[in-house]
């Protein structure tokens, strides 16, 4: 990937349960570099949660936050490590601006894996059921593909590989 001043973020995205935050933070601390999540500035900015916006304004509202968050964190002159919630790459703009400021990397892995992780992590997700997860993760892999595949620069597979083996795989294709 090339990195310069222009495309000067890690960007990282792939869906629910890819490991965007976790992998994202280390990736940061590794790179000497501050860390943003979408979801908390939206919820910075909106002061209520993912889930209190999802169920109080709709996705909708969600999503313009969302677009917000995008535009601002990407618009930081600072190089930055950034984790964009999974269906931030729906919308055309926020490809645009994830891809003309920064390098991106797709996290993938398996519906079932992420299934698995959502379960684990403990994080509240407005669009999965407390059961049944895998078949909307399954559907969303599906749906979402082809935006991924556009804003993406690089994929890296994170099924069966700990956070630390993702990490270097992502900094392996990452060297600023
Ligand atoms: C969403 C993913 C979530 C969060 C919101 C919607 C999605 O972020 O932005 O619940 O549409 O895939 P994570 O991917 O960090 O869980």
């Amino acid at each position: 990937m090339s990195v310069d001043e222009t495309r000067r973020h890690l960007v990282l995205v792939g869906l629910m349960g890819a490991g965007k935050t976790t992998v994202g933070e280390r990736c940061a601390q590794r790179l000497a570099r501050p860390f943003v999540d979408t979801d908390d500035v939206i919820e910075a900015m909106a002061r209520r949660t993912v889930r209190e916006i999802f169920a109080e304004a709709g996705e909708s509202t969600f999503r313009a936050l969302e677009r917000d968050a995008v535009r601002d964190a990407t618009s930081s002159p600072a190089a930055a490590v950034i984790a964009c919630g999974g269906g931030a790459v729906l919308d055309p703009d926020n490809r645009r601006h994830l891809r003309t400021s920064g390098n991106v990397v797709w996290l993938r892995a398996d519906p079932a894996v992420l299934a698995e992780r959502v379960d684990a992590d403990g994080v509240e997700r407005p669009l999965l059921a407390p059961r049944g997860a895998v078949a909307t993760l399954e559907r969303l892999a599906v749906v979402r593909a082809a935006a991924y595949e556009a804003v993406a620069d690089v994929v890296v597979d994170t099924d069966g590989r700990t956070v630390d083996e993702v990490v270097d795989a992502v900094l392996e294709e990452y060297r600023p």
